[in-house]
């Protein structure tokens, strides 16, 4: 039995280069921190690109990097600024990470950004080859390497490979438009194993292959050649233990052993014991409802204005993609945004939000979660959302609400949540005031079976039962070759 060789463009850490020291710092994103728990406990090796070009790297500082890598059981692949711009800010997050999340008017169909796309997946396939065996099991995330399963398939015909989309596969309608459709759904048919967040994901995409391919489905697989394809979903948890522990010595710490921001947090309690705060967390991507959210919230207040000096709403935007066009104008909407609403609505004793716009460390997180009465989350389309699961697993005494977009993966599975249109402000609305007035028996009755779920099904299950059916998958087309 060889080993588990984990593929994706993000390593569980960024390496960055500050006045010639090299510095490791976590990855922010939902593949990053829920692979990072499955990695850390076993005997694999993680391959991806380490943050660094190859024009900010100085030579002498290579083999450094190889070993920052190495200690977290990492290897590299380098990518030039070219490369980083065509296949990671280009086709990456300029084609397809719109395209698959319904913004198919931000979508840009660009040769150039293919090109360097099939290049850089085929670099990642190169460097699989390099270091693996014929025996080890490969499996490949995300949307930033859709071609790479049928490469490394071509080499090592007899290999083991899983591919997990961590993103929504859009319905055949959106799919179709893309130019480049069948080259991606014969990339990712190099796989053994295919598998998605949600059901819905995974029917879109066997629609896919239907109609574009015209291959042979049956139920959940398909038939190429002489192989039999694999398609499931695998919603992926958190690792709840770790947000859980965090929580319980959050609650024990003393006094002084309060961060800043908790105290910050405190004193906002303690001089409006009758307010309530809400949080929202996302990476600042439009995908999230942001923006929204926000003219949401200034309605909200609008439309109840008994609770203005009552809430305050905590926006924690986690800097993202800054060189793509369309972050830069959300950047600027959002900052906008919260001045104008500020400006107009502040008082001597209330500001209605807080804006953060930087990564907190994961101890700030903890402060923000189990500080906050309300979570609300938004997105437009998000592929799962873990900042929903995160927030429930903090929360002790089962205390607090979650407000959660319809449109986010993880609503499938936490239905005890107050689930919401985003584009429903009047919804929103309502739906604000009815957490605020939420009595404790219920909020404990809800959090009670969300927590027991999320327990239950937590990140080490969803990746033993992803990789326990891609093994199934393998011995049985063993069993096959050899009758
Ligand atoms: P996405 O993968 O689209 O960014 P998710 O909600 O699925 O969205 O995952 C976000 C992950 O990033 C979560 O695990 C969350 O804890 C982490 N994260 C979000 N904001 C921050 C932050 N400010 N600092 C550190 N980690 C963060
Ligand atoms: C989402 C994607 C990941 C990505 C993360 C952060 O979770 O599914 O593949 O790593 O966002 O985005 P970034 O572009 O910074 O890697």
């Amino acid at each position: 039995m060889g080993k588990t060789i984990i593929i994706s463009n993000r390593l569980p850490v960024q390496l960055q280069i500050s006045n010639g020291t090299l510095n490791a710092i976590p990855s922010v994103g939902g593949l990053a921190t829920g692979m990072k728990s499955v990695h850390s406990g076993g005997e694999s090796l993680w391959i991806g690109w380490s943050g660094l070009t190859d024009e900010d790297t100085p030579e002498e500082l290579e083999d450094d990097i190889d070993k920052a890598l190495k200690e977290h059981g990492c290897a590299k692949v380098k990518l030039n600024s070219d490369e980083i711009d065509g296949f990671y800010y280009g086709f990456s997050n300029r084609t397809i990470w719109p395209l698959f999340h319904y913004f198919l008017k931000y979508s840009e169909f660009e040769l150039n950004y293919w090109d360097t796309y099939k290049a850089v997946n085929q670099k990642f396939a190169d460097a699989i080859i390099e270091n693996s065996d014929e025996d080890d099991t490969i499996w490949v995330h995300d949307y930033q390497l859709m071609l790479v399963p049928q490469m490394v398939r071509e080499k090592r015909p007899n290999t083991t490979i899983g591919f997990f989309l961590h993103i929504p596969f859009p319905s055949f309608e959106i799919f179709r438009t893309l130019p480049w459709r069948d080259e991606i759904l014969e990339g990712l048919l190099g796989s053994d194993l295919i598998g998605f967040h949600t059901y819905d994901y995974e029917r879109h995409f066997l629609s896919s292959v239907r109609r574009l391919l015209g291959l042979d489905v049956s139920f959940n697989e398909i038939y190429l050649d002489n192989r039999v394809i694999k398609v499931d979903s695998f919603p992926m948890g958190i690792d709840y233990k770790k947000f859980r522990d965090a929580a319980l010595s959050h609650d024990s710490k003393s006094n002084e052993e309060r961060s800043d921001l908790q105290v910050r947090l405190d004193n906002h309690k303690a001089s409006t014991p009758d307010a309530k705060l809400i949080l929202s967390i996302d990476r600042l991507d439009y995908s999230k409802g942001i923006a929204k959210r926000i003219n949401a919230f200034e309605y909200f207040l609008q439309k109840y204005p008994e609770y203005k000096e009552k809430v305050r709403l905590i926006i924690l935007a986690v800097p993202s993609r800054s060189n793509v066009p369309q972050y830069q104008l959300l950047k600027r909407e959002v900052d906008e945004l919260v001045g104008r609403i500020n400006g107009e609505l502040s008082t001597v004793n209330w500001t209605p939000i807080w804006y953060f716009y930087r990564s907190l460390p994961f101890e700030s997180l903890i402060d923000l979660y189990t500080s906050s009465d309300i979570a609300w989350l938004t997105p437009l389309r998000d592929g799962m959302n873990l900042v929903a699961k995160e927030y429930i697993a903090t929360r002790t005494d089962k205390s607090g609400v979650l407000i959660l977009s319809e449109m986010a993966g993880s609503a499938y599975e936490m239905n005890e949540a107050l689930l919401i249109n985003p584009n429903n402000f009047e919804q929103q609305a309502d739906t604000l005031k009815r957490a605020f007035n939420m009595p404790m028996e219920e909020q404990v009755s809800r959090n009670t079976f969300l927590q027991k779920r999320l327990e239950r099904y937590n990140v080490e299950v969803w990746a033993n039962e992803f990789m326990r059916s891609l093994k199934e998958k393998r011995d049985l087309g063993k069993a096959f070759i050899s009758e």
